[in-house]
């Protein structure tokens, strides 16, 4: 069994997956969100000190498995400092306590195999990553063959969510928020503008969709909220299907993935089936308790790491916070 542990950002989780089997046999996550919706986004230093508090209290649940261990997997990169820096050191701990090695995973690639967790992994693919942190289109060929072909220039589709909500004082996380919020409202009333719509880049830019959505929130009384969420849902996701269609045409899809926090939207979800029903592409999604930061995925993908010995000295295992793919 591996023991993986995730605290890039604002969730404490551990699982414990068999290998054989790749069976979750545990999984639990204590989200922060609570603490950090009074103060509209992720405070690091308080979600510093909330997993501090929360992964040793999960920890004592899984005494049990310990003696069974055969590594032990942490989210090592990228992420908030402060918060790697906790799953790391518990790591490093277990790892000397039960003299087992250390498995470093990259939390990007955590994302992309929650699509397989209890299952077999099925690549290539074409990954559209979507969280609070980044905005990739990603080609996956294997484990150690993964490609970034277009990322965000600015914000992440999801923070651009996060930073709307918070114009409207609708607390944080934004997504889910603005997602309802939005099937309330009117998606034309405010004519956005897409991001780069006219330039033949494929890349993703959000800090202007957001400066429109603060001038409407100033121009418009609290009423008007539910049409400017709609409207500016519908463009956010536009705009990634518009650089999509673009992507496609040279690259047509067989096997499309939306992976992430934010890929739990169902609008957008439904943009990107009608995207890819010409291609008659395969959509790939991962069930929705595992679509936000985990630690299940981070097991998941540990295990084909188990498979090919891609473990991690201990001298080399630190915090990366700005690590890439
Ligand atoms: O993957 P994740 O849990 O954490 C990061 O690695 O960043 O993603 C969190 C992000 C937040 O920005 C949140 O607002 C966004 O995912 N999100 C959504 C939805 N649910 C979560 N964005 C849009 N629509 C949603 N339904
Ligand atoms: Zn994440």
């Amino acid at each position: 069994m591996i023991l993986s542990i995730e605290s890039s950002c604002d969730d404490s989780s551990i699982a414990i997956t068999e290998i054989a089997t790749k069976k979750l046999l545990y999984h639990k996550k204590i989200s922060q969100e609570l603490e950090h919706a009074v103060y509209g986004g992720v405070v690091p230093e308080l979600a510093s000190r909330l997993h501090a508090e929360a992964l040793p209290r999960i920890l004592q649940e899984c005494t049990q498995w310990l003696p069974l261990l055969k590594a032990v997997a942490v989210t090592n990169a990228p992420g908030l400092s402060v918060t790697l820096v906790e799953g790391v050191t518990m790591a490093k701990a277990l790892s000397v306590s039960l003299n087992i090695p250390l498995i470093g995973v990259n939390h990007l690639k955590g994302h992309i195999y929650s699509l397989f967790i209890e299952k077999e992994a099925i690549l290539p693919m074409t990954v559209l990553l979507v969280s609070g942190g980044h905005t990739q289109v990603i080609e996956v060929k294997s484990l150690t063959e993964m490609t970034t072909v277009a990322s965000t220039m600015d914000d992440s589709f999801g923070e651009s969510f996060d930073k709307s909500a918070k114009m409207m004082g609708l607390g944080y996380p934004g997504g889910p928020v603005i997602e309802k919020l939005a099937r309330e409202g009117d998606e034309n009333s405010h004519a956005f503008t897409i991001p780069l719509s006219q330039s033949p880049k494929i890349a993703f830019s959000y800090s202007g969709l957001k400066n429109a959505v603060r001038l409407a929130v100033k121009a418009g009384g609290e009423e008007e909220y539910p049409n400017i969420a709609a409207s500016f849902q519908k463009i956010a996701v536009a705009h990634l299907t518009q650089k999509l269609k673009k992507y496609f045409k040279t690259k047509p899809p067989k096997r499309f993935a939306i992976v992430g926090g934010a890929s739990a939207n169902l609008y957008l979800r439904e943009r990107i089936e009608e995207l890819l029903r010409p291609h008659k592409a395969e959509l790939l999604l991962a069930e929705l308790k595992y679509c936000s930061d985990n630690a299940a995925m981070i097991g998941r993908i540990a295990v084909e790491m188990y498979m090919l010995d891609a473990f991690t000295e201990m001298e080399d295992l630190q915090a990366d916070p700005k690590s890439k793919l």
